[in-house]
């Protein structure tokens, strides 16, 4: 049975006994889903919906070799894991090889916040410091702990940022302090946090972590520029912190080229301590911090036991099983390397073609489309955003826009999203891009700029943003998925 009630009644029910405070999607015009297959999610009609946002279901909806483990290992046994079992060490072995060497012990929890809350937990007891920096737009989870260290969530002018809080410039190059004209952003960026570093000690206050998506989604789908990480981990180190990273949206081969996005900046940054949460149990609810055995045993010094009733039980752990064996069966991540790059430069076309469109980042499946009022000014376009995600959704495509103004169209697809999906997606964007733009008026505009050396200003900042975020650029890639070496 995939209907209990009517669409009408389950809105009457919702907002009779579901907490007002829980938002659903869609909210002036909800979608009823009721089931899922692989980057297609169905209402109650058997309408199909293209899901570009599900990151949690990431080697694709109801995956049957997922389902298989949970349901096969479920039969036989679920437990706390205070019995000894050979899948929450299977498992952890696993997870531990994906990653360097020196991140090999692993704590199991169940949501992502949980996970971020032992990591600050572990950062604490390490050196006995408390103060923790944080980016600005950042959100880490739901408990209070973790509230209080995103600024995602902070109310303006109602929240009063805890002491030992400290929140550092998102280092965003597009419309952060420091932009893709600064000669060195990454230098500059990390430089704050070491101001706010060396004003904390003035005060006498202690770092104990700093702590950052590897890249900031919530925030607006940012990509840090190379070279930030490694200099923000030297300050914290040598102020006794540790680094966090927080992987729970952009882990487990998002990125595509690395299994881990910290990855992609490089081998001489590893983070002490790296958190895992969604995507881990394509929806099954598990999490986990991986640390070093240093801070590991630091933790276990305290003499207080960490337990945990579901964190790493037998089931959680085949399915965590099942979702890196499917990742590596299926080449997920060069599917997200093929397609992601496919989908970028076609939406670097749109941004040719829409004046509405102010930069697209991005890597694998993590993409962002920032939209704009004026090029110039990158005046964020949050009215139109939020415009464009219900005429999408109208052409049966799910997309969200957020970061701290709204305005950044968030694509986080399932990994078995084909180029197929990605050009169906693109078409119906330009068509609602073209027609919002001529009943705005705003496409003269930029007809006018892509005939003038403003469009190529435009294209060579782009150009010049994409490089300062990376290295991670360094390969072109054409419309057809081949590789130029540039
Ligand atoms: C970056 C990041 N960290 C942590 C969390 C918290 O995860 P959970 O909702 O599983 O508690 C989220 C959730 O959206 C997140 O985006």
């Amino acid at each position: 049975m995939s209907e209990l009630y009517s669409k009408t009644e389950t809105i009457k029910l919702r907002k009779k006994h579901i907490g007002p405070s829980c938002k659903v999607f869609f909210a002036k015009d909800p979608i009823k889903i009721v089931r899922a297959q692989g980057q297609y999610m169905f209402d109650e009609n058997g309408e199909q919906y293209l899901d570009c946002i599900n990151n949690v279901a990431h080697v694709g909806h109801s995956h049957s070799e997922v389902i298989k483990a949970a349901v096969k290992q479920m039969e036989l046994l679920n437990t706390n894991s205070r019995f000894l079992h050979d899948s929450i060490v299977e498992y952890a072995k696993r997870l531990s090889d994906t990653l360097p060497e020196k991140l090999s012990v692993c704590y199991f929890a169940n949501s992502g916040s949980e996970a971020n809350d032992l990591a600050l937990r572990l950062a604490r007891q390490y050196r006995d410091h408390q103060d923790v920096i944080t980016l600005d737009h950042a959100y880490h989870g739901h408990l209070s702990s973790l509230i209080e260290i995103s600024p995602y969530k902070l109310r303006k002018g109602k929240d009063v940022k805890k002491e030992f809080v400290h929140i550092a410039p998102t280092p965003d190059i597009y419309r952060g302090k420091y932009r893709e004209d600064h000669p060195d952003p990454a230098g500059a960026y990390a430089d704050e946090v070491k101001k706010i570093i060396e004003e904390a000690q003035k005060c006498g206050r202690k770092i104990a972590a700093f702590i950052a998506e590897s890249m900031q989604s919530c925030g607006g789908q940012v990509i840090p520029p190379a070279g930030y990480f490694q200099k923000v981990a030297e300050y914290v180190h040598k102020a006794g912190g540790v680094v966090i990273a927080d992987e729970v949206q952009v882990g487990f081969g998002r990125i595509g080229k690395h299994f881990w996005s910290f990855q992609m900046h490089g081998e001489n940054f590893v983070p002490d301590i790296v958190t895992m949460g969604k995507p881990m149990g394509n929806g099954h609810p598990m999490s986990c911090v991986v640390t070093t055995q240093e801070i590991a045993e630091a933790f276990s010094a305290s003499g207080m036991e960490y337990f945990n009733t579901y964190g790493g039980n037998p089931v959680s752990c085949a399915v965590g099983l099942a979702v890196l064996d499917v990742i590596e069966k299926e080449d997920l991540q060069g599917n997200a390397t093929r397609v992601g790059n496919y989908l970028i430069e076609l939406l670097n076309k749109q941004k040719a073609k829409h004046s509405l469109i102010g930069d697209v980042r991005g890597i694998g499946f993590f993409i962002g489309i920032d939209l704009v009022k004026n090029q110039q000014k990158r005046t964020p376009a949050t009215a139109e955003a939020q415009h464009i995600i219900y005429k999408m959704k109208e052409q049966r495509i799910l997309l969200s826009a957020d970061g701290p103004h709204r305005n950044v169209l968030k694509l986080k697809p399932p990994m078995c999203f084909t180029k197929d999906n990605a050009k169906f997606m693109v078409e119906q964007l330009d068509k609602i891009l073209t027609a919002l733009e001529e009943a705005t008026g705003t496409r003269t505009e930029r007809l006018n700029e892509t005939s003038s050396d403003s469009a190529n200003d435009s294209a060579s900042q782009s150009e010049n943003t994409n490089k300062k975020r990376n290295g991670y650029y360094a390969e072109k890639h054409t419309v057809t998925g081949k590789r130029i070496k540039t």
